[in-house]
């Protein structure tokens, strides 16, 4: 069993400020351990540099399950975590809580790494933002996608290039589990951020369309965007597809990039002859499991007081961009089709 916390039982406490461990390894817990947080958890618990002291989650079997995988204090909430002494939280409990628990780690002076999407709503977002930038604590934002090896040698291979247009298709099958939330604020955040990232340019205009076909929330969505930078880009996504695919196209002045970010190959068309012929390659993308260089990313950025790799700002802009996606489709004729889909065949 996970060890329990309570009064003077607290196993992780610090006395009078000083680690218990008598090293300089940064002290985490995770808050929220169901698919994510676990996962969280899991790379924690072995990472240089850092001391996995415990898991919050009210979920009595499910938070003793991770602590015993991973050898680390279970308790039921943020407020005994913090207790217990951290210097960092990762914040992996759905996104409905994410604006108060944020707040509540914030406080205490710790520093947070927040799952994706940074909160439900705009107001809560900026509060966590804000409240991290009063305290001078270190917030970060799980947008994940950013440390995929093939989405990392794209944004390597479109340095200082001329990019026309991106497209990004991320489609699958229902999650076993549905969350309060669509398809655009789960799946597409994440593209919506990689363009920002990719473009280095805000989203000025959207023409979204949506449907919901199964779920009560939209489970397809067709997103265009245009970018400040004159940047066309489009987002399929859907959870309609009986298998998973993850792809980016990027059609620059010189380049077409073709990456498949399930099997890491990123092909590179260049060379461009005015007989239509062209040259191909691949390009070289290295294995690094995507959660893993995240999290080192944020404790790098704790320990040094960088800026993190993925800001608090940053990701209020995308969620921006996709709640003006939905908002656009409330004041836009509603696409629904309910009932079973028809099997093929
Ligand atoms: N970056 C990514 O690719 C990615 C992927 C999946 C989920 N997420 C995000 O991670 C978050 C969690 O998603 P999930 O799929 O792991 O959900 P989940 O339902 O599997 O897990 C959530 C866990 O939080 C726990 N919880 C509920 N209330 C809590 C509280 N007050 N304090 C602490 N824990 C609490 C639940 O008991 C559960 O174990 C969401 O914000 C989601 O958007 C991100």
């Amino acid at each position: 069993m996970g060890q329990a916390v309570g009064g003077a039982g607290v196993p992780w406490a610090r006395v009078k400020g000083v680690v218990v461990a008598g090293n300089d390894r940064l002290r985490l817990g995770v808050i929220g351990v169901g698919v994510m947080g676990s996962n969280h958890a899991r790379v924690l618990s072995d990472m240089a540099g850092v001391e996995l002291v415990g898991v919050a989650d009210p979920d009595a079997k499910q938070r003793a399950f991770v602590a015993d995988t991973v050898g680390c204090a279970a308790v039921a909430d943020a407020g005994a975590l913090l207790r217990g002494g951290v210097d960092a939280a990762i914040i992996a409990a759905p996104t409905h809580l994410h604006h108060d628990i944020a707040l509540q780690c914030i406080k205490a002076g710790v520093h947070v790494l927040v799952e994706k999407p940074i909160a439900s709503t705009i107001e809560e977002s900026r509060a966590i933002v804000a409240a991290a930038r009063r305290a001078g604590v270190t917030l970060m934002v799980g947008h994940v996608e950013r440390f995929n090896p093939a989405v990392q040698s794209i944004k390597r291979a479109i340095k200082d290039q001329d990019i026309l247009s991106i497209a990004i298709t991320r489609v699958g099958p229902f999650p076993p589990r549905m969350s309060n939330v669509g398809v655009v604020i789960d799946l597409g955040v994440h593209d919506i951020d990689l363009i920002r990232w990719f473009t280095e340019s805000e989203i000025v205009d959207i023409q979204p369309q949506m449907s919901s076909a199964v779920a009560e929330r939209e489970d397809i969505a067709l997103l265009q965007f245009r970018t400040a930078s004159g940047v066309l880009a489009h987002i399929n996504t859907n959870w309609l597809t009986p298998f998973k695919a993850r792809n980016i196209h990027v059609a620059t002045r010189d380049k077409y990039l073709i990456a498949d970010l399930l099997t890491l190959q990123v092909t590179e068309c260049f060379g461009f002859q005015s007989d239509g012929s062209y040259s191909m390659r691949h390009l070289s993308v290295g294995y690094a499991e995507p959660l893993r260089s995240e999290l080192v990313a944020f404790v790098d950025a704790v320990k040094s007081g960088e800026r993190p790799a993925v800001t608090g700002e940053e990701a209020v802009a995308s969620l921006e961009i996709a709640i003006r996606c939905l908002d656009a489709r409330a004041t836009a004729a509603v696409v629904t089709r309910k009932g079973p889909r028809r099997v093929a065949g």
